[in-house]
C-alpha cells in the first residue's frame, strides 16, 4: 500500500490549478442515466471515486469514452468524458459496488425515473457515521414510488412505470437526497417541489446540467426547488464546477506553512464562509481573475471558533483541515461538528504529531502549540487524511501518512501539486513502503 512521506518546514509558494469537484462530478455522471443520448462532461477530476463510479455505471449499461490528451496539455488539466446510457441493461446496483462508495446509492433516482424500477443495495455504514437513507426513501415515496427493503436492498417501483410529481420536505438538509430526488423528478409526471433542499454549489451545478439536458428546474441554490417533469431528457455538454473543498484545503495548507499560493481555476464565492474564517485567523486572501491568492507572511495564526453547517455555512469537509491549522494557533479554538456524528477520527492522529486536542461529544477544543513534530500517522477517511498532510507540512522532521488510498479518492495528484510549490513530499509506492 502506498504511503506519503513529508519533510515539514517548507513555506509554500507558487500556483496550484484546482480540479473539477469530485462531489459535483459524481452526481453529474449519474445524471447520464436519465437519457439515452450522450452526456459529455469536461473538467472531470482523475480520482479513484470517479473511476469506481465509471465501473458502477458500466454495470447498468453506460458506455463511456475519454478524449485523448491534447499535445502540450498540462497533465493537471481535467479530463473530458462522454457518457452514453443508450439502454439500461441492469437496474440493480449490487452491494459489492455500492458499499465501496456511498454516492453510488444515488443511481436509485435516475434508474427508477427512467426504467420504473430500481434495486439498489443499502450503502451500509462508513467511518464518519451511520449515514442512513431514510430521506431518500421518503422523498421517492412522495413521488409515488413503492419501496421495500429486501435482504439489504432498497427495491423501488413506480406504479404504472412512471413517477408522479409530489411535494418533498426534508427534515434535515441532505446533499445526496436533494440530488437524487431532483434527478428523479425531472422525468416524473407533473410538478415536484423540494422543501429544505440542500443549497450546495454542487446542487446548483447538477441542476444546470439537467436544464441543459432539457429539464425544467427553478430555485436550485435556494431552500425550495421546483421541477416540472418531462417525458424525456436529451444529451448535453457540461463543465464540472471547481472543487471548493480542494481550494479550501490548499488555502489552509499555505495558512499553515506560511508563503503565498495562487489557487487558479476556482472561485472564492464557492467557499466564502471558509475564506472568511481564514481571514479572521490572519490569512490574507485576494481575488485573482480566475481564483484567489492566499498568503501568510510572518504573523501568527489567530484562533477562530467554527461550527460546521450546510452551505453557505462552514463545510464539514473542511473541518479536519481547519483543525490541523488551529493546532498551531496562538490560543484555544472550539470546533463543533454538526453534520456527521463521528467526524473526529483525525484527532488521535493529530495528537500523535504533538497537537493538544480535547474531545467532548461533538466539540473539539484545540489548544495551539508552538510546534508539531513529525511521526507516522494513519489516514482514516478522505478529509481526515488530508488534514494529516497539512499538519505534516508544518511539523518538524518526517511524517509518513499510511493508507493514502483514502486521499486518492478525492485529491487529484496531491503530492505533485504541493511539491511544485516547494513542499518536500513524495509518494512511497507499493510493498516496499509497508
Ligand atoms: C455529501 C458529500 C460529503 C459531505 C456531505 C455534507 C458527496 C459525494 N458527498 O454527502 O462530502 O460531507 O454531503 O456536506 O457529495 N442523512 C440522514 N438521512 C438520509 C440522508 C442523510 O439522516 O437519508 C443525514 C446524514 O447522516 C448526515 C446529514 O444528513 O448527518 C447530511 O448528510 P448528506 O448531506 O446527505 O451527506 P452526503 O450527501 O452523503
Amino acid at each position: 500500500m502506498d504511503k506519503i512521506r513529508i519533510v515539514g518546514g517548507n513555506a509554500l509558494s507558487g500556483t496550484i490549478p484546482i480540479s473539477g469537484a469530485k462531489n459535483a462530478a459524481l452526481p453529474l455522471m449519474i445524471a447520464g442515466l436519465l437519457t439515452p443520448d450522450r452526456l459529455t462532461l469536461e473538467n472531470v477530476p482523475r480520482l479513484r471515486d470517479v473511476a469506481l463510479l465509471q465501473r458502477i455505471l458500466t454495470n447498468h449499461g453506460v458506455d463511456y469514452s475519454l478524449d485523448g490528451k491534447r499535445p502540450g496539455q498540462d497533465p493537471l488539466a481535467g479530463q473530458t468524458i462522454h457518457f452514453q446510457a443508450r439502454d439500461i441493461v441492469d437496474t440493480t446496483a449490487p452491494y459489492e459496488l455500492v458499499s465501496q462508495m456511498r454516492a453510488s446509492f444515488w443511481v436509485i433516482g435516475p434508474l427508477l425515473a427512467r426504467m420504473g424500477e430500481a434495486r439498489v443495495s443499502l450503502p451500509g455504514g462508513c467511518a464518519i457515521g451511520t449515514r442512513p437513507v431514510d430521506f431518500f426513501i421518503s422523498g421517492l415515496k412522495a413521488l409515488g414510488a413503492d419501496i421495500d427493503i429486501d435482504r439489504g436492498y432498497v427495491v423501488a417501483r413506480a406504479p404504472g412505470g412512471r413517477l408522479l410529481g409530489g411535494r418533498v420536505t426534508f427534515p434535515k438538509v441532505s446533499v445526496g437526497a436533494t440530488h437524487t430526488v431532483m434527478m428523479a423528478a425531472t422525468l416524473a409526471k407533473g410538478e415536484t417541489v423540494i422543501e429544505n433542499a440542500a443549497r450546495e454549489p454542487e446542487v446548483v451545478d447538477l441542476a444546470a446540467c439537467l436544464v441543459a439536458m432539457g429539464a425544467e428546474i427553478e430555485g436550485a441554490g435556494t431552500e425550495t426547488i421546483r421541477i416540472q417533469g418531462k417525458r424525456d431528457l436529451h444529451g448535453a455538454w457540461h463543465s464540472v464546477l471547481p472543487d471548493r473543498i480542494e481550494t479550501g484545503t490548499y488555502a489552509m495548507a499555505v495558512a499553515m506553512t506560511g508563503g503565498s499560493l495562487d489557487l487558479v481555476n476556482t472561485a472564492p464565492e464557492l467557499l466564502s464562509s471558509a475564506l472568511g474564517v481564514l481571514a479572521d485567523a490572519g490569512v490574507s486572501i485576494e481575488p485573482l481573475k480566475t481564483g484567489i491568492r492566499v498568503r501568510r507572511d510572518g504573523g501568527g495564526i489567530r484562533p477562530v471558533d467554527v461550527t460546521t453547517e450546510p452551505f453557505p455555512g462552514f463545510p464539514t469537509d473542511l473541518q479536519a483541515q481547519f483543525m490541523a491549522l488551529m493546532t498551531r494557533a496562538e490560543g484555544t479554538t472550539r470546533i463543533t461538528e454538526t453534520i456527521f456524528e463521528n467526524r473526529f477520527m483525525h484527532v488521535a492522529e493529530l495528537v500523535r504529531l504533538g497537537a493538544r486536542i480535547h474531545l467532548d461529544g461533538q466539540v473539539a477544543t484545540v489548544e495551539g502549540v508552538d510546534r508539531l513534530i513529525g511521526a507516522p500517522v494513519m489516514a482514516t477517511d478522505l478529509r481526515a487524511s488530508v488534514s494529516l498532510v497539512i499538519a505534516g507540512l508544518a511539523a518538524e522532521g518526517d511524517t509518513t501518512v499510511s493508507r493514502v488510498y483514502h486521499l486518492d479518492r478525492g485529491f487529484e495528484r496531491l503530492e505533485e501539486k504541493l511539491s511544485r510549490c516547494g513542499a518536500a513530499i513524495e509518494r512511497l509506492s507499493g510493498e516496499g513502503s509497508r
